[in-house]
């Protein structure tokens, strides 16, 4: 296991009917922006409940974020933050909105000309010493975002990647039946999306992590015992519960700790959103098969693990386990009722250039935990997906 510094700042309030205790976290004497995205908010009610356990305190609203946000949309907050002197922002989403608020948060402190480079050259490229303090309401399970500092900011045809230790949220309320109006879509969604958050932070090599291996295989095998049931039964407070609970653990940096990761199903993903429109984690579902069937030799000895542990696979030979094993993965992202070929989306051969050209423009030339998945390689992968 590799050194590590663990620090997780967010404090977690977990459960539901707990938004009156939103009074002992936000400052009474700073004007409070509440950040939120296309009206789910409004229409299921959550908003009119924030506001009233914050009764009495000076409020001002931002719609509107939209999923996958962008950067013109956040920078349109940050103008108001500027001009209203907000000293607090409430995050009320999933993760579009607690990502596009990150990333608010700091660009409100600098120029414009810096937000920009801060989007394109990323969180170290600038002296940041400030961000405005943010607390977060997550309504869909998946991200994780509502526990780690990252933010996924779109502009023109790409997604970009903004994360230090300034854009963790002070605090997130995570209620579970805040999340039951989620389409079935997006539920499926928040289960593939935590599943190949923590498939990327094991499916590597062997690392001596038995805490993290552990771990992360009792979140997949949760996952999977749940993810169907909490789509089928949306209101079930105990399946939910251990969703949201389970999506937050996905990406906290827990599991990751001390070991490899492997971020490029992420990354060819996020080129699929960007130029596709495919949901974010219907594009990491399209793509991990794919890629444990191309990488395969790589993932070798975490693929006979994965086959072993998470789908209890009995068969003796090695290679058929592996198989195997890809095959439940594929089956199981399918029986959430998404597709995972790229045919399914509309994506033909001739597209998948463009999805090479981007991660070529961004430099994604050498991904994964031992750098060698090239171009080529992700054009394999692409090509075993269609
Ligand atoms: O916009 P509204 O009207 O609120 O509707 C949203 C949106 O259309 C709807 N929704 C949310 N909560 C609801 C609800 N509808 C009914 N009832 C509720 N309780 O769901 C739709 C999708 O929301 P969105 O926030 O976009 O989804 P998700 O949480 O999957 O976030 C995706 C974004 O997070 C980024 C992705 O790249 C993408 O931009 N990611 C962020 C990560 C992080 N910060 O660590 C890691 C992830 O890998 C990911 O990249
Ligand atoms: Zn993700």
């Amino acid at each position: 296991m590799d050194n590590f510094t663990f620090y997780n700042p967010t404090k977690i309030f977990f459960g539901k009917d707990r938004l009156n205790e939103l009074v002992t976290l936000v400052p009474k004497d700073k004007k409070i922006l509440i950040l939120y995205g296309g009206g789910s908010v409004i229409k299921y009610g959550t908003l009119d409940k924030i506001k009233s356990a914050l009764n009495g305190y000076q409020i001002i609203e931002f719609g509107g974020i939209e999923p996958n946000p962008r950067y013109d949309t956040l920078m349109k907050a940050v103008e108001l933050i500027k001009k209203e002197k907000i000293g607090f922002l409430l995050a009320v989403g999933g993760g579009s909105v607690i990502d596009g608020t990150k990333f608010i948060s700091l660009a409100s402190l600098i120029s414009e000309e810096q937000s920009l480079k801060l989007l394109f050259k990323g969180y170290g490229s600038l002296p940041l010493t400030d961000a405005i303090p943010f607390g977060t309401i997550l309504t869909l399970p998946a991200t994780g975002s509502e526990m780690n500092a990252g933010a996924v900011v779109s502009h023109g045809d790409s997604k970009y990647v903004v994360m230090g230790p300034l854009t963790y949220p002070k605090f997130s309320f995570l209620d579970p039946t805040l999340t039951f109006t989620l389409p079935e879509t997006q539920i499926a969604n928040g289960v593939a999306d935590a599943f190949v958050h923590v498939i990327e932070q094991y499916l590597t090599f062997p690392a001596g992590g038995y805490f993290q291996d552990r771990t992360a295989e009792g979140i997949l095998m949760t996952l999977i015992e749940i993810g169907r049931k909490t789509i089928e039964m949306p209101t079930d407070y105990e399946l939910r519960a251990n969703l949201v609970w389970n999506a937050t653990m996905a990406l906290n940096g827990l599991i990751g700790m001390g070991v490899p990761s492997d971020w490029s199903t992420h990354m060819i993903g996020h080129e699929l959103t960007s130029l596709f429109g495919i949901d974010h984690a219907k594009s990491l579902a399209i793509v991990l098969p794919s890629l444990m069937v191309i990488r395969k030799d790589k993932k070798r000895a975490k693929l006979i693990q994965f086959a072993e542990r998470v789908w209890e696979i009995e068969e003796k030979d090695d290679d058929k386990k592996i198989d195997l094993a890809i095959s439940k993965t594929r089956e199981f992202f399918e029986s959430l009722g998404i597709k995972t070929r790229l045919s399914d989306y509309g994506i033909k051969a001739n597209d998948i250039d463009k999805v090479i050209q981007g991660l070529k423009n961004k430099g994604f030339v050498a991904l994964s935990e031992s750098r060698d998945l090239t171009l080529d390689v992700a054009r394999k992968i692409l090509e075993n997906a269609l």
